[in-house]
């Protein structure tokens, strides 16, 4: 990696900072000897910048699209149908095949490789990819999440197909901050699996040198809704805080810690009681998704009532669901929020993950949450449509789930787009 030209003058960097980070930063560097830049910043962003965009397919207006444009929408559905037979999807074998050249896999791919600026160089951030399948969707998303200062474990799960384990081998081989889980875990829903799978790459983000200071946890049908800037900032404000849906729990939510489960290839549950959980301290539900501090981190792994805790809850139901909510509100753990009510959190006002529950959307003017899904449902959650992004990139969430490209491609491909456009131009399309 190479900087542009020489060190900016300092008038420049006060210059992006009143921008707000929209006009970028002088961190900007230039990977390779091919592409030389060594013009004025402006000149090198001119030349170089244009080679980063993503764009959708040619029928797709995704400008007109993130602004809800009733037109652009339909002209997309009548593409996801005409290409959803046509356009295959990158296999196993061709992710092998491009990344034996790693140089021209980051380039043709469109992987940006330096910092997009001073205050995201300083602030690199953690990611758990816990990942089964589909391949060209994982590229899609470590391409959109992707930067160079931070650093991504990926757990693949012990049950995928050879091909796909072996792909992602391949394209996580093509860059220095990207790895694969040291162990590895055969996840079955909604058991202690899928939790163990971010343990274990948080585990192993500890011992990477990069200095993060937050780790996101994401699954295959995440994408974000932010740039990495955006994320940044969004960290920033927590001011060391995690943050994450933390609730009291429902009584059927109860349930599913009152009881042993016993996993075969699922998860049953058994008529034996557990006993309560071995600290005094309340239980709180919330979900799989969440935005904690490194001094979170390195607790759970190191305080003996943590470890307790978490040993009494591998046979509970979906214990990634109560987890991580109980134990932000646990006395000492860092970053996490007194036990109050006034420190109730939904997972509409939590940052990590946006997600439609079928059975809360409706009509927003007679006090549903969201708007109906215009995608299609899968266990009660919306997998996007077009239909959704303006609504989407109102929220102030980095992620949402789900996504799938079976189900609307364009409007992946929209947010590619867009947030590549923001990343690099400061402004959405
Ligand atoms: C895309 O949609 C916008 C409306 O939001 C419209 O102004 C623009 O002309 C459209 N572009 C194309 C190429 O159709």
């Amino acid at each position: 990696m190479r900087l542009c030209d020489s060190k900016p003058p300092a008038a420049r960097w006060r210059g992006a900072a009143l921008l707000g980070s929209l006009l970028l930063a002088a961190a900007l560097a230039l990977r390779s000897a091919t592409r030389p830049c060594s013009a004025a910043h402006r000149r090198c962003r001119q030349r170089l910048y244009p080679s980063l965009e993503l764009s959708a397919g040619s029928r797709i207006n995704c400008s007109g699209i993130v602004r809800g444009d009733e037109k652009a929408i339909q002209e997309a559905r009548l593409s996801n149908l005409e290409t959803a037979n046509r356009r295959a999807r990158l296999t196993p074998d061709e992710y092998l095949n491009m990344a034996k050249d790693c140089g021209s896999f980051r380039e043709t791919r469109r992987f940006i490789e330096f910092p997009l600026s001073q205050e995201e160089a300083e602030f690199p951030i953690a990611y758990s990819m816990v990942i089964h399948d589909k391949i060209e969707m994982f590229e899609r998303l470590l391409r959109s999440l992707y930067a160079p200062q931070n650093v991504y474990c990926v757990h693949i799960d012990g049950k995928s197909p050879a091909a796909f384990q072996e792909a992602v081998r391949a394209i996580v081989a093509c860059f220095p901050n990207v790895f694969v889980a040291s162990r590895q875990e055969k996840v079955v829903y909604a058991s202690w699996s899928r939790l163990q799978a971010d343990l274990n790459c948080m585990q192993d983000l500890l011992e990477s040198p990069v200095p993060w200071n937050y780790v996101l946890n994401t699954c295959g049908a995440d994408f974000p809704i932010k740039t990495n800037a955006e994320m940044v900032r969004a960290l920033k404000v927590l001011q060391g805080r995690n943050n994450m849906e933390s609730e009291k729990p429902t009584a059927p939510k109860k349930e599913r810690w009152q009881y042993h489960y016993e996993v075969r290839n699922f998860i049953f549950r058994t008529p034996t009681e557990k006993p309560p959980p071995p600290h005094n301290y309340p239980m709180f539900s919330g979900n799989a998704y969440i935005a904690v501090t490194r001094a979170f981190v390195r607790h759970i792994f190191e305080s003996p009532t943590v470890q307790q805790f978490l040993e009494w809850a591998k046979d509970t139901y979906s214990p990634d669901e109560h987890v991580w909510a109980t134990l932000n509100r646990m006395p000492g753990v860092p970053g996490s929020m007194p036990q109050n009510d006034k420190f109730q959190l939904s997972d509409m006002n939590a940052l990590p993950r946006l997600v439609k529950w079928q059975y809360l959307e409706g009509d927003t003017s007679k006090g549903a949450p969201y708007p109906p899904c215009t995608g299609q449902h899968q266990r009660s959650v919306c997998i996007y449509g077009v239909g959704d992004l303006s609504w989407m990139l109102q929220q102030h969430h980095l992620l949402a789930n789900k996504f799938d490209p079976l189900v609307d491609d364009a409007a992946i491909q929209c947010l590619e787009e867009h947030l590549r456009h923001k990343a690099l131009y400061g402004r959405g399309l």
